[in-house]
Formats: C-alpha cells, structure tokens, sequence
C-alpha cells in the first residue's frame, strides 16, 4: 500500500519513534494521534495534517470516548492503524521500588487498548477496499531480558495477538503487520544502551515496510536476533539476557 492521501489512526505520535512517523506521514495522509499529550507542532512540518485526541490509554472509558470520535468523523473509514505508544516500567519484581500498581498499567497501555482499539475499529478498517494494522513490536517481544518483564510479556502478547488476527482476517481485505524494533533512541530509552538506531530511521524502515505489505518488519538486529533464536534458544536468552536493550 502507498502511504499518501490516506486516513491513518495513530497512538502514540507525541514522543520518539510515533512522533517521526507523525512528521514522515502526516504531509500526505489526514491522521489522527491518540495519547496524552498533544504532538508538538514546532517538531512538525507545517503542512501537517493532524487531529489530536486526548486520550489515555490506560484508561478504557478514554479509549472508548477516542474511539466514538473517530468513528463519527470518518463515516467513510479508515486505511491504517498503527498501534505504538507503549510504557516500559524498568524495575524488577525484587527492587524495593517495584510499584506493583505498575503490572494493570502497563498492561492496559501496551496490550489491552491495541485489542480494543483494532476490535472498535475493525468496522471502518473494513469500509476501506485494503487496510493496514500496524503494531509496534520489540525484539523483546521474541526473547525477553531480565529486567521489565511485564513489557516483554505484553510484546509477547501483541505478537500472539496480532497472528491471530491475521489468521482471523485473511480474505477481508484488513493486512496485520508488526514492526519488531532493535534499541531505538527514544525518550523511552534515555539513558541505558548503546549503538541505538534513531527514530527517524526506525520510521523509515517501518513506513517502507508497510508500503512493501510485509507481514513481519524486522529492523536493525531483530533478523539476527530471529536467527539466533531458531538455532539456539538458549544463546538468545543468554544474549538478551546480558544486554542491555
Ligand atoms: N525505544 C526503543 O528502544 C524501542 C524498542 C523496541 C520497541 N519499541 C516500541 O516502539 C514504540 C514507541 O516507543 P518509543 O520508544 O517511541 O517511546 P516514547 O518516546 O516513550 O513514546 C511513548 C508514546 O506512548 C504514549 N503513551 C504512553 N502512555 C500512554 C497512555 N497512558 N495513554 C496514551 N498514550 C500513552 C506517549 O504519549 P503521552 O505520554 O503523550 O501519553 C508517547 O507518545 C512502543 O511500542 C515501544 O514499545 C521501542
């Protein structure tokens, strides 16, 4: 599918790698970005084209009120869903600043409001002869590190989910793709790792990846990581295991 002149739903454009798909897309597409806060505009061409809904993804009755929103405006359907924003809590089970509140949260966020936002609009997905979903996905989400663990569970979860669906949708016209990024240089990331790839070419890699319908985008080291796993599980979780990713 050529990106352009597209209506894109979009979670998560107000920070690191939904924010440069925003400014990639959003000259040629109408989108509309769902999180807290809005994007900032001066980080934004000024022919963009986007409607911000504040929305908080943690919290269902938010979700849903975005969801109505969208539905009212765009009568006529939507083209693609990209599923990014996500929350990553950093500290293990065993660290006294454990915030066990954190588990539902990060829950909700990363695996329940995809599910909920594809199941709401999977009707307007449909009205569009071919759709995209997009979920953002995490080589953590195909081997788990130590720390973190509820977000490399909720990726593990996406992934399951989004082969399901796209076993449930085939011959509907709506294509479920995942982008599984490497260490991206984001607000997410400040601070830990090395060797990261920026967001702007993990955008690239991923608007390329849509454009050429591939099921499966793997950036940067993902491939290797996806070798490594088939060959030797063992060697995979020892690697990200010791990495800090
Ligand atoms: N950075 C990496 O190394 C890396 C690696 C693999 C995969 N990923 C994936 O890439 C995607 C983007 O991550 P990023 O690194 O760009 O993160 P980021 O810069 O921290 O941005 C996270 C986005 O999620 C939104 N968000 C968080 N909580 C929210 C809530 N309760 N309601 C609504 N929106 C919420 C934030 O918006 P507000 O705060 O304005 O609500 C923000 O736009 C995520 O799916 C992440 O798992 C990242």
């Amino acid at each position: 599918m050529k990106l352009g002149n597209k209506n894109i739903v979009l979670t998560g454009g107000s920070s690191g790698v939904g924010l440069d798909l925003l400014r990639t897309l959003s000259s040629t597409n109408r989108i509309i970005n769902l999180s807290r806060r809005a994007p900032p505009r001066d980080a934004l061409p000024p022919s963009a084209n986007i409607q911000h809904i504040e929305t908080d993804l943690a919290d269902e009755a938010s979700v849903r009120t975005a969801i109505a929103q969208i539905t009212k405006e765009k009568p006529n359907g939507i083209d693609v869903l990209i599923n990014c924003a996500a929350v990553q809590c950093l500290p293990r089970f065993t660290d006294p600043d454990f915030d066990p509140a954190s588990i539902a949260a990060e829950i909700a966020i990363n695996l329940t409001s995809p599910a909920q936002i594809i199941h709401a609009l999977l009707p307007s997905l449909r009205k569009s002869k071919q759709s995209v979903i997009l979920n953002i996905n995490s080589g953590l989400g195909l081997v788990p590190k130590a720390e973190s663990a509820i977000y490399c569970a909720t990726k593990a979860g996406l992934d399951n989910l989004s082969r399901g669906l796209r076993a449930q949708l085939a011959g509907t016209g709506v294509h479920v793709s995942q982008a599984f990024l490497p260490l991206v240089g984001t607000p997410m990331t400040t601070g830990r790792g090395s060797g990261k790839l920026s967001s702007t070419e993990a955008a690239r890699q991923i608007i390329s990846g849509i454009e050429r319908g591939k099921a499966d985008i793997d950036i940067g080291k993902v491939p290797l990581l996806r070798l490594i796993n088939r060959i030797s599980p063992s060697i995979a979780n020892r690697i990200m295991q010791k990495g800090d990713s």
